[in-house]
């Protein structure tokens, strides 16, 4: 057995990194930036960190995880199922949910669909990610999932936070109701709180974050948080070259104004309230000292039509042209209808070549990429003093902040900045000099490779943070027993077989379906002297469980719980004869369980029978004679093997099931290769000569070796043709036999 993969790095030479982010729309370029709320900075963000951490030398592989779209509406780029982005850095597009482009809002039905397929791509990919990192609260969520299955450390991002949002939109007066119905903040939140718990590490851009939005969570832990701003793309934000530049857009800003050669006030943002566009204007309405210095240039936003915009945006637009119409600033005053994306670099140098200044007025900016694209741009900056600017201004020395809700603090800074050209130069240069030190793609990436390193390096420290990587990426064939009388019952023959596993150069999963709970489970397990699972089916099939920590396969309880109401079957079952429940022990989620006493009580047919008709739709299985365990309908130790199977993307041919009794029964049918050992119950007799299902001689665990070389499951493998079953058996109609 190959154990080398519980080990970080050991069969290769570089990490690999798993980044998720669900929603949107992300290529390698060419981003729509702007579309729709779901194209903002975090596309963008995620671009550029994949590919700086694909150079990053200690780097081997880059995958980004995103939704796959089939939309006529959209461009055919979202549906190709990979995209190579640079040499070892590529988007992985999964399929989830409906094919059609979907808003973040309405996707969470379709994440466990989402972290599946997932799981079967790190499957191809043949081993286990170093690191998890997911963005946002729906890929948190994902990554969360994934990450405690795989073993391996979560990161996470929030990029913008549901609690912070909820705040804010209650400030406004919006009601809570309303808030779930529009934006599903609840689920948001529920999904931020539950990634937050898990996450070895935050990675958020600036401290206020941290310090104000993450801290509304029950899950707020300071100590995991690491601030690691974005960089700015440096090779497209640079200052003016000495030319004169010739662009539309400058002839589209200038043509509003009478002195286009003055200095600049240049504001960029979507036509948003919290922007604050408006206290801008009427700062510079009422100061005609800075209209005489300096003209005003706003885009806010394209408009091919307004009318499509939002209600809000709308009036925000119209809120500024009023300004400009009362207080007569024509001529002073830019708002081009148009710009390309192309264009936002050229605006900054322009404004740079002109002496002015870049402002940012919102009301809270997270972060402030803007700012930084301005300082790259060699253009001072005078900023909201509320949120990411802070930092940035603290860095980069490169301007002055203001207090956003307050129009003369607005208006007196600006004059202030133009009254001192000596001022302006050092700031330009400044700004600059900043944004390479603190704000380079290729330093986020150092930084964030650090973190990871260190993360390794103290785990042990942290108990909660272990990572026992999981095997399961790199098996690829399994072994999966039932316990009592099976595996266990004879201890030589047990020894005989955890060897022959051992010595196998092969990558052999090995797991137990049991009628245990987890605990005694487990319990057995040590014992007998089992070492290391990877998982664990329990309780009948209810419970599967990963890996040494016992992480739970929520995704399978979500499945199973169709239609299933334990407090009902149990009173209904009260009236039947010959059933006495188990003890509390036995009684689990999914499960409830009886002693049946086969001359009293009904048939487990009738049984199944007489739940029915009280409209309780359920799976019975009837073992030893003697137990009687009542299921959901699609659980049973058979649909948790198939639900692996098909969760890691493990071919049925390839997967060996053991059992000897009536709880085995549904596993052991079916395409994967089946033994039923010597010892076995009455009830499994009736699948002799069923298709891959091997009667062994042997009892125990002897069985089990007995079956693995029937199949020559520790070689090439050998899938015994179904036409071996014998016609006689076939004829007795052995499908429907389950009890
Ligand atoms: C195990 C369980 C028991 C169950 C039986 C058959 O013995 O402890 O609750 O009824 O298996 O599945
Ligand atoms: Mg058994």
């Amino acid at each position: 057995m190959d154990l080398s993969s519980a080990m970080p790095n050991k069969n290769s030479s570089g990490l690999y990194i798993v980044l998720i982010s669900v929603h949107g729309l992300i290529r390698g370029d060419n981003l729509e930036l702007g579309r729709d709320a779901d194209n903002g900075g975090q596309i963008k963000y995620l671009v550029e960190l994949a590919k700086n951490l694909g150079q990053h030398p200690e780097v081997d592989r880059v995958d980004l995880l995103t939704r796959q779209v089939f939309d006529a509406k959209i461009a055919d780029d979202y549906s190709q199922p990979m995209e190579q982005i640079s040499d070892n850095c590529q988007i992985i597009r999964i399929p989830c949910g409906p094919k059609r482009y979907l808003r973040k809002e309405v996707l969470w039905p379709h994440l466990d669909a989402f972290a599946d397929r997932a799981l079967k791509h790190i499957r191809s990919v043949g081993r286990a990610p170093d690191v998890v990192h997911g963005h946002y609260a729906d890929a948190g969520f994902v990554g969360a999932q994934l990450a405690s299955i795989l073993g391996v450390p979560l990161f996470f991002t929030g990029h913008s936070l549901g609690r912070d949002k909820l705040q804010r939109l209650r400030e406004n007066g919006m009601r809570d109701e309303t808030i779930d119905k529009q934006y599903n903040i609840w689920q948001r939140i529920e999904a931020e709180e539950y990634t937050l718990d898990l996450a070895a590490t935050v990675i958020t851009s600036t401290q206020q974050e941290v310090d104000e939005q993450y801290q509304l969570y029950d899950n707020y832990q300071p100590e995991r948080m690491v601030v690691i701003p974005p960089g700015v793309e440096l090779d497209r934000f640079h200052p003016p070259g000495r030319r004169k530049i010739q662009a539309q857009i400058k002839n589209d800003v200038e043509r509003f104004l009478q002195q286009p050669k003055k200095p600049m006030i240049l504001a960029l943002a979507r036509a948003d309230r919290r922007k604050n566009v408006r206290n801008l204007v009427i700062a510079y309405a009422q100061n005609p000292e800075l209209q005489e210095k300096a003209n005003l240039v706003l885009i806010i936003g394209n408009r091919d039509d307004v009318e499509g915009w939002e209600k809000d945006s709308i009036q925000v637009f119209q809120e500024v042209l009023m300004l400009i119409d009362h207080y007569d600033l024509y001529g002073r005053v830019a708002y081009p209808k148009q710009h390309a994306p192309d264009d936002v670099p050229l605006l900054y140098q322009l404004a740079a070549k002109r002496k002015g200044v870049f402002i940012n007025p919102a009301l809270t900016e997270p972060f402030g990429l803007t700012i930084i694209e301005a300082a790259a741009s060699s253009l001072p900056v005078i900023a909201t003093q509320n949120g990411g600017p802070v930092e940035i201004i603290k860095n980069c020395r490169n301007g002055l902040l203001f207090d956003p809700e307050n129009v003369d603090d607005i208006s007196n800074k600006l004059t202030d900045a133009f009254s001192d050209s000596g001022q302006l130069r050092r700031w330009a240069k400044n700004g600059l000099a900043g944004a390479h030190r603190y704000y380079s793609w290729s330093g986020h990436a150092q930084h964030y490779i650090k973190t990871l390193n260190k993360l390794f390096k103290t785990q042990h420290k942290r108990p909660l943070h272990q990572f026992n990587r999981s095997r399961l990426p790199t098996i690829d064939r399994l072994l999966i027993c039932d316990i009592d009388n099976t595996l266990i019952g004879d201890g030589a023959s047990l020894k005989r077989l955890l060897d022959r596993i051992h010595q196998s150069d092969e990558h052999i999963g090995l797991g137990v379906a049991t009628g245990r709970h987890l605990s005694s489970a487990q319990q057995a397990m040590q014992e007998w002297e089992v070492p290391h699972l990877d998982f664990i089916i329990s309780s009948v099939g209810t419970e599967i469980h990963y890996g040494p920590q016992s992480v739970f396969d929520g995704g399978w309880a979500r499945l199973i719980e169709y239609r299933w109401n334990a407090e009902e079957i149990r009173f209904a079952l009260k009236s039947l004869a010959g059933l006495r429940l188990q003890p509390r022990s036995e009684q689990r989620p999914f499960k409830v369980s009886y002693f049946i006493d086969p001359h009293q009580a009904p048939s487990p047919k009738e049984i199944k029978r007489f739940l029915r008709q009280h409209d309780l739709h359920v799976n019975v299985v009837y073992s030893h004679g003697s137990f009687l365990d009542v299921l959901p309908m699609r659980a049973s130790k058979g649909s948790a093997v198939r639900y692996i199977a098909d969760k890691w993307g493990i071919p049925f041919e390839k997967i060996l099931v053991a059992g000897d009794s009536g709880n085995d029964i549904d596993m052991l049918r079916g395409d994967t290769l089946g033994v039923v050992v010597g010892n076995h119950t009455p009830e499994v007799k009736r699948l002799r000569g069923r298709p891959r299902i091997y009667f062994a001689e042997a009892e125990f665990a002897q069985g089990i070796i007995e079956g693995i070389d029937h199949y020559d499951f520790l070689g090439r493998g050998r899938t015994p043709d179904d036409d071996e079953v014998s016609d006689l058996m076939v004829s007795q109609n052995l499908l429907l036999a389950n009890i």
